[in-house]
C-alpha cells in the first residue's frame, strides 16, 4: 500500500532536480533571452513584457533589460542616482516606477531614448532637491514628483521653463526648504510661489553686495597704497631739503 506513494515522490523529487537543471542550463547558455538577475519578466497578452525588479535591495540600475520591457519596476531598492543611457535601446518602455528609492540625482541622459514611448515615470519618495533638465532630457511622461525634499531656488526657477513634462507633474513640487530663506516658501507648491516670487532677484541682489564689497575692498587698499606712497616722498624730500640746506655751512667752514 505504501510503496505507490513513494515511488510517486521520488518521481517527483527526480523530475523536479531534472527540471531545474535544464532550467539553469537555459539561462546558462542564452542570457540574452533571460530576464536581468534579481528582476522578474512575466509577458501581456500584446507580447510585451512586465519585469518587476521591486524590492531587491539593488543600489544600481541593472542593465540588460529585454528590449520588449513595456513596463520597469525598480521602486522600493537603494538606488541613489540613475546612471546615463540605462533605459537605452527600450523603445517599447511606457511606464517605469523608481519610486521609493534613495535618488540624489538623474545624470545626464538617464531617460536618453525614450522620449518617444514613456507615458507614466514615477519618482515620488526619493531624495531629489532639484530638477536638472538635462537629466530629465526630453521626456514628456506624466511624472510623479510627490515626497522629495525640493529645494525651491534659482536653481529649480531656471530649470522648470526647459522641462517638457507633462505640466501636472510640476504640481507636485512642494518646497521643502527655499533659497534665500526668508522667502518662507516651505510647505508651498513651487508652481504658485514662483508665480510672483523672483528667487533668481535675491541671489542677483546678494551678488551685487558681494560685488560692491570687493571693490570698497579695492578702492580702500589703493587709496592707503598712494598715501603711503606720498607720505613716504615728502619724507624723502624733506630729508634731501635738510641736507641741501646744510651743505652752504659746510662749504663755508
Ligand atoms: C529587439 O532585439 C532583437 C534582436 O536584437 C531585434 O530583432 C528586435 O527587432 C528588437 N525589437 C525591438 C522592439 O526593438
Ligand atoms: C505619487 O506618489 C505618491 C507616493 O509614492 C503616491 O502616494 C501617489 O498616489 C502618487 N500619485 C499618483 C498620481 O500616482
Amino acid at each position: 500500500m505504501r510503496w505507490p506513494a513513494a515511488f510517486l515522490l521520488l518521481r517527483l523529487a527526480i523530475t523536479c532536480i531534472i527540471l531545474h537543471g535544464f532550467d539553469v542550463s537555459v539561462s546558462e547558455f542564452q542570457p540574452a533571452v533571460g530576464c536581468p538577475e534579481s528582476c522578474f519578466c512575466s509577458e501581456m497578452v500584446n507580447g510585451g513584457l512586465v519585469v518587476s525588479c521591486s524590492n531587491m535591495h539593488l543600489i544600481t540600475v541593472p542593465r540588460g533589460f529585454p528590449n520588449t520591457t513595456q513596463h520597469l519596476y525598480l521602486d522600493n531598492n537603494l538606488l541613489v542616482t540613475v546612471p546615463s543611457d540605462s533605459f537605452i535601446g527600450l523603445t517599447m518602455l511606457c511606464g517605469l516606477d523608481l519610486s521609493h528609492n534613495r535618488l540624489t540625482h538623474l545624470e545626464p541622459g538617464a531617460f536618453r531614448g525614450l522620449a518617444d514611448s514613456l507615458i507614466s515615470l514615477d519618482l515620488s519618495s526619493n531624495q531629489l532637491e532639484t530638477l536638472d533638465p538635462e537629466g530629465l532630457g526630453d521626456i514628456r511622461a506624466h511624472t510623479n514628483l510627490s515626497h522629495n525634499p525640493w529645494q525651491c531656488d534659482c536653481r529649480l526657477q531656471l530649470a522648470m521653463p526647459q522641462l517638457l513634462l507633462d505640466p501636472s507633474s510640476l504640481a507636485e513640487v512642494v518646497c521643502n526648504s527655499s533659497e534665500p530663506e526668508e522667502l518662507r516658501a516651505q510647505g508651498l507648491p513651487f508652481i504658485l510661489v514662483a508665480t510672483d516670487v523672483d528667487f533668481c532677484g535675491a541671489y542677483r541682489k546678494t551678488t551685487d553686495v558681494v560685488m560692491l564689497i570687493t571693490m570698497f575692498v579695492w578702492f580702500t587698499m589703493v587709496i592707503s597704497y598712494l598715501v603711503c606712497y606720498v607720505k613716504h616722498n615728502q619724507e624723502e624730500a624733506s630729508r634731501h631739503l635738510e641736507y641741501l640746506k646744510s651743505l652752504p655751512k659746510i662749504q663755508g667752514r
